[in-house]
């Protein structure tokens, strides 16, 4: 992972890739399974977790992919003093079998299931009037169904073992307005007020559900903003801290809501944004 902090022509968003100094003791030992892990946040969620001590289960449409980023992560964490060990499967959060499918996978492979991160994501841009039942159906059967397929499957195993958390990935487009993001936008709103509906709903059974609202985080997602000065600008313009994030800043928020520090906390959604959300 680059380890760039400064700002240089190859870094126009001046993303901020340091490590985070944070441990969390009580996560050691568990297992998390993360959807969409073959690449972007996901993979860098695996491997963050279980650098910190985690077993991880990674589930992604791209099963080679999967396959690969599970590989690389286990080779990078070989030499790491009491780093977890992750397993990389193909899973289509579409079906709500590839979800039963991941949590049997964690309790094969590790014999429990404590974490589990509704990460997977999909983002169409088209005008209104050009949306397709296709796109739609792609973009709310991934972003939506499968937050919704995958906390039912964690949540089932949840209630056997008295409790777990799930975090989702929304965004900070679920309280904004674009151009050409109707489908995509709409969804991640979806995903913040599923959130609360299934904290209210399942936080009798000690299962917290949390959501984070990332804004502009360097992935593949947003490399046409890193392609484009024009679009970087216009991005930055929007974001009060005047660069993007990186996915590792992300985790910051994940890495607390998993852990026995947000106890106390369900239905929250926590922007990991630079401040756009309020520009
Ligand atoms: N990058 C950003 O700026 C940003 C901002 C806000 C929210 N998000 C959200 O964060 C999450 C991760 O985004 P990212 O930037 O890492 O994206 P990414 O495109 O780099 O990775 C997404 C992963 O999800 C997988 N995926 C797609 N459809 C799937 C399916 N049906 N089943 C299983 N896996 C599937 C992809 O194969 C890919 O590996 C997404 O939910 C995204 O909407 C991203």
């Amino acid at each position: 992972m680059t380890q760039q902090t400064t700002p240089t022509e190859d870094n126009p968003g001046r993303v901020d890739y340091a490590p985070l100094p944070a441990i969390n003791p009580e996560l050691v030992g568990r297992t998390v399974v993360i959807t969409g892990a073959g690449r972007g946040m996901g993979a860098l969620f695996l491997e963050e977790l279980a650098r910190r001590g985690v077993n991880g289960v990674g589930g992604d449409l791209d099963a080679a992919a999967m396959a690969a980023t599970a590989d690389e992560i286990n080779t990078r964490l070989s030499g790491v003093a009491g780093a977890g060990r992750v397993v990389g499967v193909g899973a289509d959060v579409t079906d709500p079998a590839a979800s039963e499918a991941l949590v049997a996978t964690a309790l094969r492979e590790f014999g429990r299931l404590d974490l589990w991160v509704n990460n997977a994501g999909v983002f169409p841009q088209a005008e209104f009037t050009d949306i397709s039942p296709e796109q739609l159906a792609l973009t709310y059967g991934v972003n939506v169904n499968g937050v919704v397929y995958g906390g039912q499957a964690a949540a089932r195993h949840f209630r056997t073992v008295d409790g777990g958390a799930i975090v989702n990935m929304a965004s900070v487009a679920a309280v904004r307005a674009r151009p050409t993001r109707a489908s995509y936008n709409s969804s991640k709103a979806a995903v913040k007020h599923l959130t609360t509906c299934m904290a209210v709903e399942l936080g009798p059974d000690n299962i917290r559900v949390n959501s984070i609202a990332p804004g502009y985080i360097d992935t593949e997602m947003t490399r046409w903003v890193r392609d484009d000065q024009a679009a970087m600008n216009r991005a930055l313009s929007t974001v009060p801290l005047r660069r993007i994030g990186a996915p590792m800043e992300v985790f910051g928020a994940l890495y607390f809501l998993l852990s026995d520090s947000a106890r106390y906390i369900t239905g929250a959604n926590i922007p990991v944004d630079g401040g756009s959300q309020h520009v």
